[in-house]
């Protein structure tokens, strides 16, 4: 629970934070973050259209530890791209979370949607054509109000990032993606180390619809080690300096994912042949429009 991610910005991030997406029913979530911060969690993972920033506010009022070692991180829904309404959207998300700042404030997607949309369901008509940087200029304008320590993004691809780096005042601290041993993303994980961006590993699990823990390999090591194959899981992503945010509603598995096991350089190395490019989040599914958000090699980034 000790371990911390250094971030470009001379802040360090705690590399095990504890996921919000889908808390279940309301009063379990509140349960959960009490709980996980009483066994050492101090990094939470929110998203304004995970839509239970007001449950989790509250429970962070009843937590026995001070706002400066905890860690805060939440993300701008594509409903606020627009400039003129990114910092209504920071005072909307410090506001749920009765907070006075934000630790990191990410750009949730690289696309946008037009602000009448508050769902996570939408329509191709709801897409809308702001371009990235002009988001990130006002994020970036963010930093110097003290409202939030560090900015970054999420879900974003190295050809996006690419094109965005030199236009940056503020090179993003963090790329939040989708990483387990059957979605690795070596390369973007490669090229975000090598530009000084942080990467976090969400679904570090593979979580239902990715079957992480049942592969048989995975579970081989995990005997190895009298560990579980979510212990190894999260350590192969810690090894390879990644964050990851498990969630997890129960205590003993809460408590578990906090601990790792120490892989060797073979079952690190066997583990990376595992991967199957297989992924539990994709937009492409409903909405071809947005295949450019990872499928970079089929489409340019209509929108920098
Ligand atoms: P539960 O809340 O019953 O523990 P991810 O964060 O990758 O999306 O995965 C989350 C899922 O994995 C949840 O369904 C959670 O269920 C389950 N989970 C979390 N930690 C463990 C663990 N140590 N062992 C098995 N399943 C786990």
């Amino acid at each position: 629970a000790d371990k911390y991610i250094e971030l470009n910005n001379s802040e360090r991030m705690p590399a095990i934070g504890l996921g919000t997406w889908r808390g279940d029913e309301s009063g379990l979530l509140a349960q959960t973050i009490k709980t996980a911060v009483g066994l050492g969690y101090r990094h939470i993972d929110c998203a304004k259209i995970y839509g239970n920033q007001v449950e989790i506010g509250k429970a962070l009022t009843e937590v026995d530890v001070p706002r400066k070692d905890l860690y805060i991180v939440s993300k701008i829904y594509e409903n606020r791209h627009r400039p003129e309404l990114v910092a209504g959207a920071l005072d909307d998300i410090l506001n749920e979370l009765q907070l006075e700042y934000l630790d990191l404030l990410l750009m949730h997607w690289p696309h946008a949607l037009k602000p009448e949309v508050t769902t996570m369901s939408f329509d191709s008509s709801d897409i809308d054509n702001v371009p990235i940087m002009d988001t990130w200029r006002a994020m970036e304008d963010l930093v110097s109000t003290g409202k939030v320590r560090s900015i970054g993004v999420s879900n974003f691809n190295q050809a996006i990032l690419e094109k965005m780096i030199p236009q940056c005042r503020i090179v993003p601290a963090v790329n939040q993606i989708e990483i387990h041993p059957y979605n690795q993303a070596k390369e973007l994980v490669k090229f975000c180390k090598t530009s000084g961006i942080a990467v976090t590993g969400y679904c570090p699990l593979g979580g239902t619809r990715v079957n992480v823990m049942n592969d048989d390999f995975i579970k081989h090591v995990a005997e190895a080690h009298v560990g579980t194959p979510a212990q190894v899981a999260l350590s192969w992503a810690l090894a390879r300096g990644i964050a990851v945010i498990p969630k997890s509603t129960n205590e003993l598995r809460l408590k578990q994912n906090l601990h790792q096991v120490t892989l060797t350089s073979d079952e690190m190395r066997m583990i990376g042949k595992i991967e199957k490019q297989e992924r539990k989040v994709d937009p492409a599914r409903e909405h071809k429009e947005l295949e450019w958000v990872f499928h970079e090699d089929k489409m340019v980034c209509p929108v920098i």
